[in-house]
């Protein structure tokens, strides 16, 4: 008894780190829909870094248009894909693209760059808050 509990209290540190990434939830896809969700996310992550060299050269036409394009009215996947994703990862989805609408338009609107900068601080709120929640989990299909 004595042997186990000792077992037990050195094993919870290794332990624990790598079971952290099983806490989300798994995101069913096939491979081919996978690397569409990926693309999507690299692109999405490029934009990003688009934004902020822009904001950086107060180039406010640039963010707008950057923004826009990661706004809802950019690519959407296929409907077979969408049709896989669970409602909880679309709303967040949404979320985010409506983000980076009100982004744009405040862009457009003048707003000064501590506070766009605080809007795309807010729509990276929604990045990291799917990622917390969700893993891609290969499926047959
Ligand atoms: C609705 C959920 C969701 C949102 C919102 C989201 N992501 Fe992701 N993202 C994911 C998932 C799921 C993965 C895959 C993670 C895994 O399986 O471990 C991922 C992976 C990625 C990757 C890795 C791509 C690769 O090729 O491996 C990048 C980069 C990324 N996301 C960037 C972003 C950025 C930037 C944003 C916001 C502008 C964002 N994501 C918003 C769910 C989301």
């Amino acid at each position: 008894m004595r042997t186990r509990l000792t077992v037990l209290a050195f094993s919870t540190l290794p332990v624990t780190a790598p079971a952290m990434g099983q806490e989300r939830e798994p995101l069913l896809l096939n491979e081919a829909h996978r690397q569409i969700v990926l693309a999507e996310m690299r692109g999405m992550l490029e934009g990003v870094q688009g934004i902020i060299g822009a904001l950086s050269k107060a180039d406010m036409e640039t963010v707008a248009k950057l923004s826009t394009e990661l706004g809802m009215g950019g690519p959407k996947p296929p409907m077979e894909l969408r049709r896989r994703l669970p409602d909880e990862f679309r709303k967040m989805g949404f979320q985010v693209h409506t983000a980076f609408d009100e982004l744009a338009a405040s862009a457009r609107a003048g707003e000064d760059t501590p506070r766009l900068l605080n809007r795309l601080q807010h729509a990276l709120s929604g990045c990291t808050a799917c990622h917390r929640k969700f893993q891609i989990t290969h499926a047959d299909y």
